[in-house]
């Protein structure tokens, strides 16, 4: 029997014409037909406020029962000022709470960072993976994806022009599969 990872994927660029967007729907592309890439918005959660526990704001509870119902979760994202943009941040702070109930426990995890400089984003790729080791998400190690230059991958159509990076990325996805597969599901 052939079954199907839902993957939700979180973009941690919440401008309109984001590369690393862009870059998710290339990712989604190359996944092997195992799993379903599936973008999670995360603009619409307020900053997490501990006192509304108990009375969520609806997009809360919605982003909550979202994540809880992915097999998976794949981070792309930017790195703002060496670490992980706030608003992503806040995503997983979100998901984290009340206490004893986080959408994130055990669900297995891969992080993707792209920026348009040369490191590749390694400082917001390790402080999320921080965060993630907390949050007791399993996150492949190996391969890794840091993605520099990224403003030259793409042609206007938002296609991935380089076949190199294309390669990386297939690869990246095809262990990804194989890293989702090794948890059960709920
Ligand atoms: C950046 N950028 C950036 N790049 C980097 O390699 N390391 C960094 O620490 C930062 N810091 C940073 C802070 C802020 C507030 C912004 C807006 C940008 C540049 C960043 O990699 C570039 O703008 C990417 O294109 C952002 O990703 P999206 O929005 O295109 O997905």
């Amino acid at each position: 029997m052939n079954y199907t990872y839902d993957v939700a994927v979180l973009v941690g660029s919440l401008r309109r014409d984001s590369l690393n967007r862009k870059l998710a729907h290339v990712l989604a592309g190359l996944a092997p037909p195992a799993l379903s890439l599936d973008i999670v918005e995360i603009r619409q959660l307020p900053l997490y406020n501990q006192d509304e526990d108990g009375t969520p704001p609806a997009a809360v509870s919605e982003f909550r029962t979202r994540i809880a119902a992915a097999d998976a979760v794949l981070f792309v994202t930017p790195e703002y000022n060496r670490s992980v943009p706030a608003a992503l941040k806040n995503a997983l702070d979100v998901g984290s709470r009340p206490s004893g109930r986080s959408v994130w426990n055990g669900k297995p995890a891969g992080v993707v960072t792209a920026v348009t400089g040369q490191l590749g984003g390694f400082g917001a790729n390790h402080h999320l993976r921080q965060s993630l080791m907390y949050l007791n998400v399993p996150t492949m190690q190996q391969p890794e994806a840091y993605i520099g230059g990224v403003d030259k991958l793409f042609d206007d159509q938002g296609r991935l022009v380089v076949d190199s990076t294309r390669a990386h990325l297939e690869r990246y996805m095809d262990a990804f599969a194989q890293w989702v597969a090794r948890f059960p599901r709920d």
